[in-house]
């Protein structure tokens, strides 16, 4: 399958709150989510999933390997317990959460290809990774179909999706609304009060016209509904480009990319 354009984001949600945001999503049409080991939510995730109904063959579940367990072993064990903590019985693409300077990229993903051919994992990705981890890996002859960071409206990522385009990389922003920041910017308001549309929305319909994965992440039914209604409307290529215009910021999610450099 491939990666559903729109996923919902789970980071800090945790016990019902996170069973019923997850549910909640998936009854309005979510398809993809995206998880973590270290958000400590598979549990809450498994029975959002089990309570909705949906065909596992209809979702898209991504989860990450956090950076002290990437070497080889921990990586088969700890993939074994994902899949019994979510209750599938294959994950259609797992990451490496942030790029661990200490522990070989190769014996990483050697793992991560043992779980593809025992149809564990269908897909191989990562996070957090610069051009500089991607050109290693490339070096090395590994592929990794998705690379999520962090992309919103301050934070645009235009070299790296140059990149990630030419060497056939999907990307997934995550933050995709900058944890709330970016939707107080004049720009966004000024194009939601034009297109008769939400803040969120605009920013949403942003990065997926830019061919990138959003996963906006939220406890508030309404604002969930809004975020997945976002399929219905277009940015002219001059609105685009002036969302792809805005002062850059700093990264917001700690730690910086610049610890990860090797
Ligand atoms: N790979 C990584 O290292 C990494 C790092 C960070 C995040 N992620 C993933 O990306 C997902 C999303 O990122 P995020 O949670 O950091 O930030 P985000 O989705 O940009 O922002 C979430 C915040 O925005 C608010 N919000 C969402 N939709 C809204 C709307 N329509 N109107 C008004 N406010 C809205 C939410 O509040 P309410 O709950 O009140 O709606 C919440 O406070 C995470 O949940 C996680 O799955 C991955």
């Amino acid at each position: 399958m491939d990666i559903p354009i729109l996923g919902f984001g789970t980071w800090q949600l945790k016990g019902q709150d996170c069973v019923d945001s997850a549910l909640h999503a998936l009854r309005v049409g979510y398809r993809h989510i995206d998880t973590a080991d270290s958000y400590g939510n598979h549990l809450e995730v498994a029975q959002a999933i089990k309570s909705s109904g949906v065909k596992r063959e209809d979702l898209f579940i991504t989860t990450k390997v956090p950076r002290s367990l990437l070497g080889y072993d921990d990586v088969l064990l700890s993939c074994d317990r994902y899949l019994v903590e979510l209750d599938i019985p294959y994950i259609d693409l797992l990451l490496i959460h942030w790029p661990n300077k200490d522990i070989p990229i190769e014996k990483t993903l050697e793992a991560f290809e043992r779980l593809k051919q025992q149809e564990k994992i269908k897909e191989v990705g990562v996070s957090n990774f610069t051009i500089h981890h991607l050109e290693d890996i490339k070096s090395k002859s590994f592929k990794v179909v998705n690379n999520q960071i962090e992309l919103h409206p301050t934070f645009n990522q235009l070299a790296i999706q140059q990149y990630c385009d030419q060497n056939n990389i999907k990307l997934t922003a995550y933050s995709p609304v900058g944890r709330g920041v970016d939707l107080e910017l004049d720009t966004i308001r000024e194009l939601a009060m034009k297109h008769g549309r939400t803040p969120s929305q605009i920013i949403l319909r942003w990065i997926m016209q830019r061919g990138i994965i959003a996963i906006p992440k939220s406890s508030n039914p309404k604002h969930i509904e809004e975020n997945f209604n976002t399929a219905d409307f277009e940015l002219t290529d001059e609105e685009v480009k002036l969302l792809n215009n805005i002062p850059q910021e700093e990264r917001i999610v700690n730690p910086p990319t610049s610890e990860f450099h090797y």
